[in-house]
């Protein structure tokens, strides 16, 4: 990584060219990709941050592929990322989390050799109350020989992504991402328009602060997950206790325990077999993030990174975070037969 000093102020587009110069064999696609995303975040975030005067608050009528109620904000994200992102000759094709299939580059413009996924706006049921909110992306190389980005191309395991990131809109706007040399993270100057490097080469402690689970379903959960979360707090096993924060916007949780140290859960629970959370738009990026910045991310039992896909919008369950607090989720689940018996 290059070397700055605490003085120089570096914008998101020098720190890509930057890095783009140690790797002599790029073309210089992927950090047109990043460009445009960090173009279509101030975009949201303006609209985000003038969400109430807008008049755009509050539900529309339709319902995205999970059956949700769409926010006319996640709409106006969705479609302004696509704008941003369809025309600049980088991408083959895009999965969203609010549209149902792949999304096509329109004819007249040139497909390019990436992919991106994205789920536009993260907790989004939030806006009204003004909770930060977030958007997460996610970039792989297209697999197949065709023109145009094929199932098959977006449907790869999360360890192939070349680069994912996340924007938080909240107090002020940050974009994070990595390309595999790393997480940095830079903040959003509204004086001038600029994302500002802020934070450079983030780490995540390898034992965390805090535990950000919802346990509202407590009563839905089997006993590992129920003796994991006892121990989590201290209450067995002898571990000093994690401090509970809980937004319910994945990216504000994600990236506070990132910053702090601490573990995110999703679990199973009786209503929801295969957890809430979607591998490809939220679980992949923030895995791949959390990796290069010396965490871990698991189902409970497996590598984020290591799942293959097998469609678009697949739930996953998700322990992620500080290292050691995510091995004692896997610590817990190597038991899960003989306690789901016992
Ligand atoms: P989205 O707004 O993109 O649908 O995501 C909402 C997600 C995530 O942000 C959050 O962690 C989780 O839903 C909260 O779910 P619960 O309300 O079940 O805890
Ligand atoms: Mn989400
Ligand atoms: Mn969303």
């Amino acid at each position: 990584m290059v070397n700055h000093t605490a003085t120089s102020v570096v914008t998101i587009e020098r720190f890509i060219i930057e890095q783009e110069r140690l790797h002599p064999e790029a073309t210089g696609e992927l950090s047109g990709i990043l460009y445009d995303m960090a173009l279509a975040a101030k975009m949201i975030a303006n609209k985000v941050r003038r969400a109430g005067l807008a008049d755009i608050l509050g539900a529309t009528e339709t319902a995205n592929v999970q059956g949700e109620i769409q926010q006319k904000l996640d709409i106006f994200a969705n479609d302004t990322i696509v704008k941003a992102m369809d025309h600049g000759g980088r991408l083959c094709a895009m999965a969203s989390e609010e549209e149902p299939g792949i999304i096509q580059i329109p004819d007249g413009f040139r497909c390019g050799k990436y992919c991106l996924l994205f789920d536009p706006l993260d907790g989004s049921s939030n806006i009204d109350v003004n909770v930060p909110v977030g958007t997460i992306f996610s970039v792989v190389q297209k697999i197949t020989r065709g023109r145009h980005g094929e199932m098959e191309d977006m449907l790869q395991p999360g360890r192939r992504q070349v680069a994912s990131g996340y924007v938080i809109y909240g107090s002020s706007t940050m974009l994070v991402y990595t390309t595999g040399q790393g997480v940095h993270g830079f903040t959003l100057d509204p004086s001038i328009g600029e994302f500002l490097l802020s934070h450079p080469n983030i780490r995540i402690p390898d034992e965390g602060r805090y535990l950000s689970v919802n346990d509202s379903y407590e009563g839905q959960w089997d006993e590992p997950t129920r003796q994991l979360m006892r121990k989590y707090r201290g209450l067995e096993g002898g571990r000093r206790p994690l401090s509970v924060r809980y937004v319910g916007s994945l990216v504000a949780d994600f990236h506070r325990n990132l910053l702090g140290g601490g573990v995110f859960c999703y679990p199973v629970n009786k209503k929801n077999l295969n957890g809430k959370l979607r591998l490809l738009y939220e679980a992949n990026p923030l895995a791949f993030i959390c990796e290069q910045a010396g965490g871990a991310a698991s189902d409970g039992t497996r590598r984020v990174l290591d799942i293959h896909p097998h469609e678009l919008h697949q739930r996953v369950p998700l322990y992620i975070g500080s290292k050691r607090d995510v091995d004692l989720a896997v610590q817990t689940f190597a038991h899960r037969s003989e306690l789901v018996g016992a």
